[in-house]
């Protein structure tokens, strides 16, 4: 799930770098937001080097409102954390101020909100943060109470920001019931529970020489959403990826593929022994005949470059447990720009696989590289066109079908027992 974390200006900011890394740890993604405060207890680098994201310091960032940040923000995540949050932040939030990013964002987001004070114990104490504590409350904000102890000003008492495992489990404790997947105890009983999952992630890197690839726009996020989710449910989850800078979630076996013909090898070695083996990866079409050997100098006003056609891994696979009569459950992917739902049928008829997932790809809140995606899923009853949403409620959103599949395909329950 994509989680806002909002730091502000506390000592026990440098805790929050703790808290980003259990949220990745548990398979979310997570967006930083520093007020102007907090970068003064930690650098913003730090956050982005652990979130793999751009840091969110400033409302008014050249670009940063090119599509209303903070409003395609609060529209795509699924709970807002802040940690630690300072008695001026809670008073901004409990009096509908919104003068940052963060508070802005607060106003702006029907997200879940998880709140973990920490201030000096008579601040925390003092009449009028318990009225914008109690105000909070009232509205439905959740908050992960701070610990006693030592605090950083030389006083002992009630204030310290709660220990980074015990927010994070307070995070998740918020993000599970309400309805994306069940938690690990819970894990047994989903049909997923137990079952060998493959997904492929990412794009995949055709070397036309040392230097130079042909390449796409895939980012992995789809796909790790898909394995993120999977994972959550009981599975026992292998993530094939291509290159891409995101970071990919925390499951059993992640394989990093650089090309089509690697990710083909990585797939077919594994797909055999897989009860469900989904493709989100963007796996290219065409690889040059040849690699060039040295830098490829620049000649003539054109180059010409010979491409081969891949092996469509995919439809392998379909082909294959065509013949065998057995086989995992297969999940497909469409890239498409237009004629959504026919492509898909297409796609899903001529490689034999159980559904195809269209996704609009020139839409600019879908499909490559965001983190929100409107999908159709295409199987043998027809096609169900889902509305705008996050990847992670997305894949939910699969893996819910491909589970009512698992539960009722034949051919995967023989898969299963081999
Ligand atoms: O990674 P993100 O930035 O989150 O973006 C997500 C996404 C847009 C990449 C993803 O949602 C998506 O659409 N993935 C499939 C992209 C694609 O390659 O579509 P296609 O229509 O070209 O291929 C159809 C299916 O065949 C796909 O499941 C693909 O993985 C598979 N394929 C394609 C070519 C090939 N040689 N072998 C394959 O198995």
């Amino acid at each position: 799930m994509l989680i806002a974390l909002g730091v502000t200006g506390g000592i026990g900011a440098y805790k929050a770098v703790e808290v980003a890394r259990g949220l990745q740890k548990r398979g979310h993604e997570v967006v930083a937001i520093m007020t102007a405060s907090a970068t003064k207890f930690v650098g913003p680098v730090t956050f982005e080097a652990i979130t793999r994201r751009r840091v969110i310091t400033d409302q008014f960032e050249s670009g940063a409102n090119s599509d209303i940040e903070h409003i395609a923000l609060a529209s795509s995540i699924d709970l807002l954390l802040v940690a630690p949050a300072t008695a001026n932040i809670l008073g901004k939030f409990a009096n509908g101020l919104a003068d940052d990013f963060l508070s802005t964002l607060y106003t702006a987001t029907r997200a879940p909100v998880l709140v973990a004070p920490a201030m000096n114990t008579n601040m925390f104490a003092h009449e009028a943060v318990r009225r914008n504590l109690d105000a909070l409350a009232a509205r439905g904000v959740r908050f992960v109470d701070p610990g006693e102890g030592y605090l950083a000003c030389g006083w002992i008492g009630k204030g310290r920001l709660a220990e980074p495992d015990e927010i994070v489990a307070a995070a998740e404790a918020i993000l599970r019931p309400t309805g994306t997947g069940p938690a690990p105890r819970e894990a047994a009983a989903s049909v997923l529970g137990g079952r060998r999952v493959i997904v492929t992630a990412g794009p995949t890197y055709e070397d036309v020489d040392p230097v130079r690839f042909i390449g796409n726009r895939s980012s992995g996020r789809m796909g790790f959403a898909i394995a993120a989710e999977a994972a959550r449910r009981g599975a026992d989850v292998t993530l094939i990826m291509g290159p891409t800078a995101v970071e990919p979630p925390a499951v059993r076996d992640v394989v990093k593929v650089r090309s089509a013909a690697d990710m083909h090898d990585a797939v077919i070695g594994l797909a055999d022994r897989a009860d469900l083996v989904v493709m989100a990866a963007a796996v290219a079409d065409y690889s040059p005949v040849e690699r060039a050997a040295q830098k490829v100098h620049k000649a003539g006003e054109t180059l010409t470059l010979v491409l081969r056609k891949t092996p469509d891994i995919l439809g392998e696979l379909g082909r294959r447990r065509l013949a065998a009569g057995r086989g995992p459950v297969l999940v497909g992917f469409a890239a498409e720009t237009e004629r959504v739902s026919e492509q898909a049928e297409a796609k899903r008829a001529h490689k034999h696989v159980d559904l195809i997932v269209a996704n609009d790809v020139s839409r600019s809140d879908a499909g490559f590289e965001v983190d929100t995606n409107a999908v159709t899923i295409v199987g043998a009853h027809g096609a169900e066109v889902l509305p705008l949403m996050t990847k992670t409620r997305a894949a939910a959103e699969i893996l819910d079908r491909v589970e009512r599949l698992l539960a009722g395909s034949p051919a995967a329950t023989r898969a299963l027992r081999n």
